[in-house]
């Protein structure tokens, strides 16, 4: 079943993944808003009615550990911070239609409708757990207030997500080796009874919600792994105070909330809502987007017609809440009997020059820092919008962004604009009185198509580069037809070439709004058009622009190398000066995922006591290979399939290499492979061994002389 094409008689709603209303806004987190921006102006651009909304996630650990790290009490702390957050992003020129927060009323109430929702359907059991438990504190240790090991991949993991490893969800009582990050002591496992989702009653379901869902590969692919087998239950309930209360239970006094990521995705639906009953239901109605269909849409199964009855649900989310959005949420909705999404778009991370963005070690460009800078928001998104594939990670250098800006955006763009507008005002006042020509106008044709596929592909990055393209098309036109050397010798010629550049110029900025909305607004002004730039949808940029206007400015300006060397100071000063991470509390921080040691800075894992005999380390095999090819494994962020020879014969091995070593430049390594290491499954690969690596930056171990591939190491 395939979903109808956009514009769709429906209405749609694209949402981004609400901020943890706990620390500041950097250029990762913006990813995720200036993609689900753009793509919900392009989307308007070819027609779709669309709301755009967010809000800040004001509960859970995230926000209690670092509220109580600043002493002050949880509410005030997120709410500080969603007011900051709701004026930090009209800057960067994300405009949410509705910009809510899950500790709003409104949401509260709809979470707790959709429990009893789930208790009605009979989707929510009771059942007694082990929770960690911290002795000295007396009090449980839910989520981020503890740490310890991933059952699944063994790396370092916070309570309830594997954030540096396999990136899953994990549910209470499943880490291992559990510490609390209030005393630092071990953690104790305790008895305690909480509240279930029982996803295995959806486990059909999702599985064919999985075929129907589009957006990017990683957010269809991945889930895919995690729904094979049974579907282990979701414990929603957490001993907290910070929360959504339970619905309708007399606690007895104790405290029992949500967990965090129930009311989240909620407010979704509550934010929508609140936006409808703004504008009016006759303008934009929530239920047509979230609930179309009614009552007998709700059965137990699937329903063929449900999808194409229903509203447009587009989530933008960064890579490592997948997981929450992919499976428990698409649950979340069916058991209440909600529309699912559509499509689910997962954006590859942003790193800061090379590494993995820190915001304990300050290894961050944070959002009012690039503000303070004093570059247009424009620049930024644009940068980021285009800098990769949607679902691939993107590095954030002050060195790219100047070169990208002067190359990209003042020497293609601004430059045609520029030149095409200047000799149109001196030698005509406007738009000259000629027709376009038949290839300037297939050609903007042809940009309009591209970009309404685009958009069908939910692809922001090709969106944006079909304006840029139009621009390096004129920039060759202007130059092969020297209209500069036609004024006297042909002026009627000059005219039509001048027509044709004004023309693309407007085209360009038709085109360029969903990424440069600020700049194309003023592109608008420049080319004398009334209204807004941003009103308009495509055919606009096929529309004759005004027959006047004035001497035009420069659309963008160049950065400067003296403001990149002061910017690229203060970040290596505010790294350097960073102590080493304390991981245990995040500092100011949301996430830390991915991140790298530096090799003076690592914290040396204590030595093992226990000794073992040289029989146990008979039982060990390890050759010495030499990679023979390597290639990423699809869906898995950090992993690359390897076929190492090790003399006897070519192993295939899954190794988590892939954020730490370009794939091109290792084969012909020389490596270290564990040969009778169990076989293991990842990602759909077999992986039969394992490369010996040093550390966080998988430093490959490797051999001194030349040993014949196959020697047992000993
Ligand atoms: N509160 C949850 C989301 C709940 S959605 C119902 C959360 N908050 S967050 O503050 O950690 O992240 C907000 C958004 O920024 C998410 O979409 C997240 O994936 C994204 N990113 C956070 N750090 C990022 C990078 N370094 N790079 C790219 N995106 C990142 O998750
Ligand atoms: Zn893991």
């Amino acid at each position: 079943m395939s979903h109808d094409e956009f514009p769709t008689e429906r209405p749609a709603v694209v949402t981004c993944g609400l901020p943890y209303a706990n620390g500041d806004l950097h250029v990762g987190h913006l990813r995720t808003y200036v993609d689900g921006d753009a793509l919900s102006r392009a989307l308007r651009r070819i027609g779709q009615q669309t709301a755009f909304v967010s809000g800040s996630d004001m509960h859970g650990t995230p926000v209690a550990v670092n509220a109580a790290e600043a002493g002050v009490e949880p509410r005030e702390f997120a709410l500080d911070f969603h007011e900051t957050y709701a004026e930090t992003f009209p800057q960067f020129n994300i405009e949410f239609d509705n910009y809510g927060h899950t500790d709003d009323a409104a949401n509260v109430e709809l979470t707790q409708e959709f429990v009893r929702s789930w208790v009605e359907n009979d989707h929510v059991h009771e059942k007694e757990i082990q929770v960690a438990w911290d002795t000295e504190e007396d009090q449980p240790l839910p989520d981020r207030f503890v740490e310890g090991t991933c059952p699944y991949c063994g790396e370092q993991a916070r309570g309830d997500e594997c954030d540096e490893g396999c990136q899953r969800h994990l549910e209470p009582g499943e880490i291992e080796d559990p510490v609390s990050t209030i005393t630092g002591n071990p953690a104790e496992y305790r008895t305690r009874e909480h509240k279930f989702l029982r996803l295995s009653d959806f486990q059909e379901y999702l599985q064919g919600f999985l075929d129907r869902l589009e957006g990017t590969d990683n957010a269809q692919n991945q889930p895919r792994e995690w729904i094979e087998g049974e579907l282990q239950d979701l414990c929603i309930t957490r001993d907290m105070d910070w929360g959504v209360d339970y619905p309708d239970e007399a606690d007895g006094g104790e405290d029992l909330v949500l967990y965090v990521w129930v009311d989240a995705p909620i407010e979704y639906v509550a934010s929508t809502r609140q936006y409808s009953e703004r504008v009016g239901a006759d303008e934009y109605n929530w239920e047509d987007v979230w609930k179309v269909g009614g009552e007998e849409r709700h059965g137990p199964q699937w329903d063929d017609d449900w999808a194409g009855e229903s509203g447009e649900i587009i989530h933008v989310i960064g890579r490592d809440i997948i997981q929450h959005h992919a499976v428990f949420w698409p649950a979340m909705l069916r058991g209440a009997g909600y529309n699912e999404p559509r499509a689910i778009l997962a954006t590859g991370f942003v790193g800061i020059d090379g590494k993995a963005l820190s915001t304990s070690r300050n290894r961050a460009v944070w959002a009012d820092e690039y503000l303070d800078a004093g570059f247009h928001p424009d620049l930024f998104r644009y940068y980021i919008a285009t800098g990769a594939e949607l679902d691939t990670d993107v590095d954030f250098s002050w060195d790219r962004f100047q070169e990208r800006v002067n190359g990209e955006l003042v020497g293609n763009v601004g430059n045609f604009i520029y030149r095409s507008l200047l000799f149109a005002e001196r030698n005509y006042d406007g738009t000259p009185d000629a027709p376009v020509s038949d290839d300037v106008r297939e050609r903007i044709e042809d940009a309009i198509a591209d970009f309404e596929a685009a958009v069908r592909a939910y692809d922001v990055r090709e969106l944006a580069e079909i304006a840029i393209e139009l621009s390096n098309y004129g920039n060759e036109y202007i130059q092969r037809n020297e209209p500069w050397n036609l004024v006297d010798d042909d002026p009627e010629r000059a005219e039509q070439v001048i027509r044709d550049c004004v023309q693309l110029t407007k085209a360009v900025a038709v085109l360029m709004q969903p990424v440069l909305p600020g700049k194309a607004e003023r592109l608008w002004g420049q080319l004398g058009e009334q209204g807004s730039a941003a009103d308009v949808t495509l055919d606009a940029a096929l529309d004759a622009p005004p027959a006047e206007f004035d001497e035009p400015a420069e659309l963008f300006e160049q950065v400067e190398d003296d403001h990149i060397e002061a910017l690229n100071e203060e970040l290596q000063e505010r790294v350097e000066s960073e102590a080493p991470a304390d991981a245990s509390n995040g500092g100011e921080g949301d996430e830390d995922a991915d991140e790298s040691d530096e090799s003076d800075d690592v914290d040396l894992e204590p030595l093992v006591e226990e000794r073992i005999g040289f029989e146990d380390f008979e039982g060990v095999d390890m050759r010495v290979g030499e990679v023979r090819s390597a290639e990423a494994v699809e869906g898995a962020d950090k992993l690359l399939r390897l076929e190492v020879d090790i003399g006897h014969e070519v192993r295939q091995v899954v190794a988590g290499l892939r954020q730490l070593h370009d794939a091109e430049d290792l084969p012909g390594t020389r490596v270290i492979l564990l040969a009778n290491m169990e076989k293991a499954e990842l990602f759909g690969v077999e992986s039969d061994g394992m490369v010996l690596a040093a550390g966080d930056e998988a430093d490959l171990l490797t051999t001194h002389e030349d040993a014949p591939l196959g020697t047992r190491v000993k």
